[in-house]
């Protein structure tokens, strides 16, 4: 067993930008951080919302281990079947019972199981099942299997996402935030070992607004028409974290904020 797990989260990979760029730029940035794991948050991947099979398949040849997602995952009707595979593509685990798919995978990294759980916020977006009580109970269940446990929390609210962080802390290894599409200044290492950002940003164009077009997005806010956004087609930036966790304990010891720009 290792002492350690190094593992690179990536933020929403938005559209083509984003799949290219991780295209260009995942292997080095793997070698470079000496990532044991890579995952990545893919809900906006296709097009801006949700993410097809054939993309799913691209970012794990690429050298992804596990696709995390949010509220977006249900816009391409297709990723169903993926989603109730054992491919490592899950969605927020607080659905409610009967939702198609998993909120949850183990996957083995240097002989070490390593989970990743996903959630959903619901200050501002759907009222779906409580994260907190979700998350408490998929964490104590799996402390017999694991104690790296790291989770992708997709939510609106930064008080939703540091309350869950420290709701959880001393059971997960680290709780990351997504669904913003900007990466935050706040990592840290909470009192019991979880490592937190409120959101560690995208994987998508940089000349945008959160990924879409800027002058789709200034008339949608003029016009307060709900006008069909597009994509932004321009390079990208590529924004995520690091972490480092002690394997014995499942505490983080280090979380390092990514963000670099693409040159595609
Ligand atoms: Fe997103």
């Amino acid at each position: 067993m290792p002492d350690k797990i190094t593992a690179l989260l990536l933020g929403d990979v938005f559209g083509t930008p984003g799949v290219r760029a991780l295209f260009t730029r995942l292997a080095s940035l793997r070698k470079d951080h000496k990532a044991d794991i890579v995952i990545v948050n893919g809900e906006n991947a296709s097009e801006g919302l949700g993410i097809t099979e054939e993309i799913a398949e691209q970012l794990f040849s690429l050298g992804v281990d596990v696709i995390t997602s949010g509220n977006h995952i249900w816009h391409r009707r297709e990723i169903v079947k993926l989603l109730d595979s054992d491919r490592p593509i899950i969605r927020p685990a607080n659905y409610p019972p009967g939702t198609p798919g998993k909120g949850l995978v183990v996957v083995n990294v240097k002989s070490t199981p390593v989970a990743v759980i996903n959630l959903q916020g619901r200050q501002d977006m759907r009222s779906i099942d409580c994260p907190f009580r979700t998350g408490k109970e998929i964490a104590r269940k799996l402390q017999a299997q694991t104690k790296v446990i790291l989770t992708d929390f997709h939510a609106e609210s930064v008080g939703e996402k540091e309350s869950l962080a420290f709701h959880l802390d001393g059971q997960i290894s680290a709780l990351i935030g997504t669904h913003t599409h900007i990466q935050t200044a706040d990592e840290k290492i909470m009192p019991q070992g979880c490592a937190y950002i409120t959101d560690m940003g995208m994987c998508g164009p940089d000349d945008s607004v959160i990924g879409s077009s800027k002058e789709i997005s200034v008339q949608r806010s003029l016009s307060q028409m709900p006008l069909k956004m597009e994509v932004s087609d321009t390079s990208a930036v590529i924004q995520g974290v690091k972490v480092v966790i002690d394997v014995k304990t499942g505490k983080a010891t280090k979380i390092e904020r990514i963000s670099e720009r693409s040159l595609v």
